[in-house]
């Protein structure tokens, strides 16, 4: 299939006809508190910012992104004036996020900032030890004993200076840079979304606390920055929930005025194997410290590959189905001809479209008539077989209540979202925008 593309820079317009092709050149993904942290697929900013200035034209108003990962969206309400509600199941993502919309005071920052270095130069050994039995493989010995002090350092912070909101705000702000460069100090491949250490190509981690200091003046500018722009103008609270599941209570007096999201692709990325090197050094923060807590949650993910044997081993989609008969064929199509993984892969894929049917019905129930719903969603291949993920969910959207009013795509280049999407020769990678409004 043969698609004209639409190059265009810094700028998408505001009415942008249905299947029109972009590709987006943009140098804006770090601005701001933006580039705080790596987060796989994260958005480009300029998305969420077309959706506000098309859909809000009142500042003040509220916007939500049930999936949230690393706080795009909720950044890009914040910078113009409006307030957000961020959701996201994973807690690493709901601290980048929280961190990267919550303006500091910088009097209070530069004085822990000055102890922190101080001490840093004056301490010989820290008393925090990653829970693993294997942490040599990820870290040099140098590697192991900076980071300990740091990370030790960090968890004195509200005994020194009081456990009120702004030094607590400070200390998430401080742990988010300080795992920020875990992965590049540590012996796993950067680039990868996959952690992992190459035994073909060798990498030579980066010194810590010089990589430390310079990130610290690095946030600091970024956060004083975003501090002085939206001090008291916007507020954004960060949720730690499945949006698949019930959300009235969590949601409960906020009057949504727009949702802008991309929730995961189907058995494309796995969050928490992406943070492993990250979490062993601040997992104990959210009870997810070892390999063996990490897995425990997989599952919990929409779009994970993570089930065991018991979960899938009687599916049939023959049997099973979703109603939506294009959709139904193809899970058939996985189950009966991939002899390997048929089973857990129809079944994987199914229970995508399940959660995301009941992630629909959740907000369908809390959004008012003719609120607009902006979802990004790449399409994907399972067992080889392409599956038009972006127009199931339109017909699944559209049976909980909502209508597609405008679609619209641009090619992906991300490095982050380099994740396996082979066999599907010549077609063009696109993130499709489908603009929803509640019925
Ligand atoms: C494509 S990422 C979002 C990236 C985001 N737009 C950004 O700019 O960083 C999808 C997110 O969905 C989250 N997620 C997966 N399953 C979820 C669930 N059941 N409920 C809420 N969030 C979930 C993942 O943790 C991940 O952060």
């Amino acid at each position: 299939m043969k698609k004209n593309i639409t190059y265009i820079k810094e700028i998408i317009p505001i009415e942008v006809e249905d299947n029109t092709i972009f590709n987006i050149h943009t140098n804006g993904t770090t601005s701001f508190t933006h580039g705080f942290h790596k987060y796989p697929a994260k958005f480009i900013p300029l998305i969420p910012n077309w959706g506000i200035k098309k859909y809000l034209p009142d500042e003040g108003s509220i916007v939500l992104d049930p999936f949230c990962g690393s706080g795009t969206t909720l950044v890009e309400s914040m910078l113009s004036f409006n307030n957000s509600v961020g959701i996201d199941i994973d807690p690493l993502s709901c601290l980048i996020s929280k961190v990267k919309t919550t303006p500091l005071n910088i009097d209070k920052l530069e004085k822990i900032l000055g102890w922190l270095r101080n001490s840093i130069s004056h301490s010989k050994n820290g008393n925090f030890h990653p829970s693993i039995n294997n942490i040599n493989h990820w870290f040099n010995d140098d590697a192991i004993k900076k980071l300990s002090i740091i990370r030790s350092l960090i968890d004195k912070i509200p005994t020194i200076y009081g456990n009120n909101k702004n030094v607590l705000d400070i200390k998430d702000f401080l742990m988010i840079c300080f795992s920020s460069i875990v992965r590049r100090i540590s012996n796993a491949d950067n680039e990868s979304q996959k952690t992992y250490v190459s035994h073909t190509k060798l990498k030579v981690p980066e010194e810590v606390y010089f990589l430390f200091f310079s990130q610290l003046e690095y946030f600091k500018t970024r956060i004083e920055e975003f501090s002085k722009l939206v001090y008291k103008e916007a507020k954004s609270t960060v949720i730690r929930s499945n949006c698949s599941s019930d959300l009235k209570k969590k949601l409960s007096g906020y009057r949504i005025n727009l949702v802008i999201t991309s929730p995961p692709y189907i058995k494309a990325i796995d969050y928490l194997y992406n943070q492993m090197v990250e979490l062993f050094w601040i997992g104990d923060l959210f009870e997810l410290q070892t390999l063996a807590l990490q897995n425990s949650k997989k599952k919990l993910y929409i779009g994970s590959k993570h089930f065991h044997k018991a979960d899938y081993c009687d599916f049939n989609p023959m049997e099973t189905k979703l109603s939506i008969p294009h959709l139904d064929e193809k899970l058939i199509s996985v189950f009966n001809t991939d002899s390997k993984n048929g089973n857990k892969h129809s079944y994987l894929t199914y229970k995508y479209f399940l959660d995301m049917e009941f992630h629909f019905a959740n907000l369908s129930y809390l959004l008012e008539k003719g609120t607009k719903y902006i979802m990004v969603i790449g399409d994907s291949t399972v067992s080889e077989i392409f599956f038009n993920t972006s127009n199931y969910l339109v017909d699944i959207a559209e049976r909980n209540g909502f209508s597609l009013i405008n679609r619209w795509g641009y090619k992906i280049k991300n490095r982050y979202m380099r994740f396996d999407r082979k066999g599907r020769g010549g077609i063009i990678d696109i993130d499709w925008v489908l603009v929803f409004e509640k019925n």
